[in-house]
Protein backbone atom coordinates (compact mmCIF):
# COMPACT_ATOMS: atom_id res chain seq x y z
CA UNK A 1 0.00 0.00 0.00
CA UNK A 2 1.08 3.23 -0.90
CA UNK A 3 2.03 5.28 2.19
CA UNK A 4 0.68 8.91 0.64
CA UNK A 5 -1.22 8.61 -2.13
CA UNK A 6 -0.65 10.78 -5.02
CA UNK A 7 -4.25 12.86 -5.68
CA UNK A 8 -5.63 16.16 -6.48
CA UNK A 9 -5.72 17.52 -2.95
CA UNK A 10 -1.90 17.77 -2.58
CA UNK A 11 -1.60 19.68 -5.93
CA UNK A 12 -1.09 23.25 -5.70
CA UNK A 13 -1.47 23.80 -8.98
CA UNK A 14 1.95 25.24 -10.29
CA UNK A 15 3.60 22.99 -12.07
CA UNK A 16 6.86 23.09 -11.18
CA UNK A 17 6.41 22.34 -7.56
CA UNK A 18 3.58 19.76 -8.05
CA UNK A 19 6.14 17.62 -10.33
CA UNK A 20 8.81 17.78 -7.62
CA UNK A 21 6.38 17.15 -4.98
CA UNK A 22 5.15 14.20 -7.14
CA UNK A 23 8.51 12.87 -7.56
CA UNK A 24 9.29 13.03 -3.37
CA UNK A 25 5.88 11.23 -2.75
CA UNK A 26 6.81 8.55 -5.35
CA UNK A 27 10.61 7.86 -3.49
CA UNK A 28 8.37 7.99 0.00
CA UNK A 29 6.39 5.73 -1.48
CA UNK A 30 9.31 3.20 -2.72
CA UNK A 31 10.73 3.60 0.67
CA UNK A 32 7.93 2.55 2.55
CA UNK A 33 7.51 -0.51 0.34
CA UNK A 34 11.26 -1.51 0.54
CA UNK A 35 11.12 -1.30 4.34
CA UNK A 36 7.44 -3.08 4.43
CA UNK A 37 9.10 -6.20 2.48
CA UNK A 38 12.03 -6.07 5.16
CA UNK A 39 14.46 -5.38 2.33
CA UNK A 40 17.97 -5.56 2.74
CA UNK A 41 19.91 -2.03 4.44
CA UNK A 42 21.61 -1.48 1.54
CA UNK A 43 18.55 -0.79 -0.62
CA UNK A 44 16.64 0.86 1.81
CA UNK A 45 20.19 3.23 2.64
CA UNK A 46 20.53 3.82 -0.90
CA UNK A 47 16.44 5.01 -1.48
CA UNK A 48 17.03 6.80 1.91
CA UNK A 49 19.91 8.57 0.29
CA UNK A 50 18.20 9.11 -3.02
CA UNK A 51 15.34 11.00 -0.67
CA UNK A 52 17.84 13.24 1.32
CA UNK A 53 19.55 14.46 -1.96
CA UNK A 54 16.06 14.97 -3.93
CA UNK A 55 14.47 16.58 -0.89
CA UNK A 56 17.28 19.17 -0.74
CA UNK A 57 16.95 19.93 -4.82
CA UNK A 58 13.52 20.90 -4.11
CA UNK A 59 13.93 22.62 -0.80
CA UNK A 60 16.63 24.82 -2.84
CA UNK A 61 13.65 25.18 -5.96
CA UNK A 62 11.16 26.55 -3.30
CA UNK A 63 13.98 29.07 -1.60
CA UNK A 64 15.29 30.36 -4.89
CA UNK A 65 11.65 31.37 -5.75
CA UNK A 66 10.81 32.78 -2.35
CA UNK A 67 14.20 35.04 -2.61
CA UNK A 68 12.79 36.10 -6.05
CA UNK A 69 9.53 36.47 -4.97
CA UNK A 70 10.32 38.12 -1.91
CA UNK A 71 8.26 35.75 -0.16
CA UNK A 72 7.50 36.97 3.26
CA UNK A 73 7.06 34.23 5.05
CA UNK A 74 10.48 32.90 3.62
CA UNK A 75 12.41 32.64 6.77
CA UNK A 76 10.08 30.76 8.97
CA UNK A 77 9.60 28.17 5.97
CA UNK A 78 12.64 27.77 5.52
CA UNK A 79 13.15 26.80 9.46
CA UNK A 80 11.01 23.87 8.20
CA UNK A 81 13.20 22.37 5.72
CA UNK A 82 16.23 22.91 7.62
CA UNK A 83 14.41 20.55 10.31
CA UNK A 84 13.51 18.21 8.04
CA UNK A 85 16.62 17.52 6.35
CA UNK A 86 18.44 17.54 9.94
CA UNK A 87 15.47 14.90 11.47
CA UNK A 88 15.40 12.62 8.09
CA UNK A 89 19.64 13.01 8.25
CA UNK A 90 19.52 11.70 11.86
CA UNK A 91 17.22 8.75 10.91
CA UNK A 92 19.52 7.71 8.33
CA UNK A 93 22.58 7.73 10.35
CA UNK A 94 20.79 5.74 13.15
CA UNK A 95 19.49 3.53 10.63
CA UNK A 96 22.40 2.35 9.05
CA UNK A 97 23.81 1.20 12.65
CA UNK A 98 20.75 0.12 14.21
CA UNK A 99 19.98 -4.20 13.93
CA UNK A 100 16.85 -6.40 14.06
CA UNK A 101 13.95 -4.67 15.72
CA UNK A 102 15.53 -1.66 16.62
CA UNK A 103 15.74 -1.03 12.97
CA UNK A 104 12.47 -1.61 11.61
CA UNK A 105 11.06 0.36 14.72
CA UNK A 106 13.13 3.13 13.62
CA UNK A 107 12.18 2.51 10.30
CA UNK A 108 8.52 2.24 10.75
CA UNK A 109 8.77 5.81 12.92
CA UNK A 110 10.64 7.61 10.01
CA UNK A 111 7.52 6.35 7.76
CA UNK A 112 4.91 7.50 10.34
CA UNK A 113 6.60 11.24 10.17
CA UNK A 114 7.28 11.13 6.65
CA UNK A 115 4.19 10.56 6.12
CA UNK A 116 2.55 12.87 8.74
CA UNK A 117 5.24 15.83 7.55
CA UNK A 118 4.92 15.87 3.99
CA UNK A 119 1.43 15.88 3.90
CA UNK A 120 1.09 18.76 6.26
CA UNK A 121 3.58 20.52 4.77
CA UNK A 122 2.39 20.36 1.26
CA UNK A 123 -1.09 21.11 2.35
CA UNK A 124 -0.31 23.99 5.14
CA UNK A 125 2.91 25.21 4.55
CA UNK A 126 3.10 25.34 0.73
CA UNK A 127 -0.38 26.19 0.24
CA UNK A 128 0.55 29.39 1.64
CA UNK A 129 3.35 30.46 -1.17
CA UNK A 130 0.63 29.69 -4.08
CA UNK A 131 -1.15 32.95 -4.61
CA UNK A 132 2.71 34.71 -4.78
CA UNK A 133 4.28 32.42 -7.16
CA UNK A 134 1.04 32.24 -9.29
CA UNK A 135 1.28 36.20 -8.99
CA UNK A 136 4.95 36.47 -10.11
CA UNK A 137 3.67 33.99 -13.70
CA UNK A 138 4.32 30.60 -12.43
CA UNK A 139 1.81 28.48 -13.27
FE1 LIG B 1 8.22 23.78 1.21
Amino acid sequence: MELIQWNDRLKLGIEVVDRQHERLVEIINRLNEAMTQGRGADVIGEILDELIIYTATHFSMEEKYFAQFDYADAAEHKLEHDALIEKVTAFADDLEKAQGSVRSALATELLQFLGIWWRYHMMDTDSKFVALFKERGLT
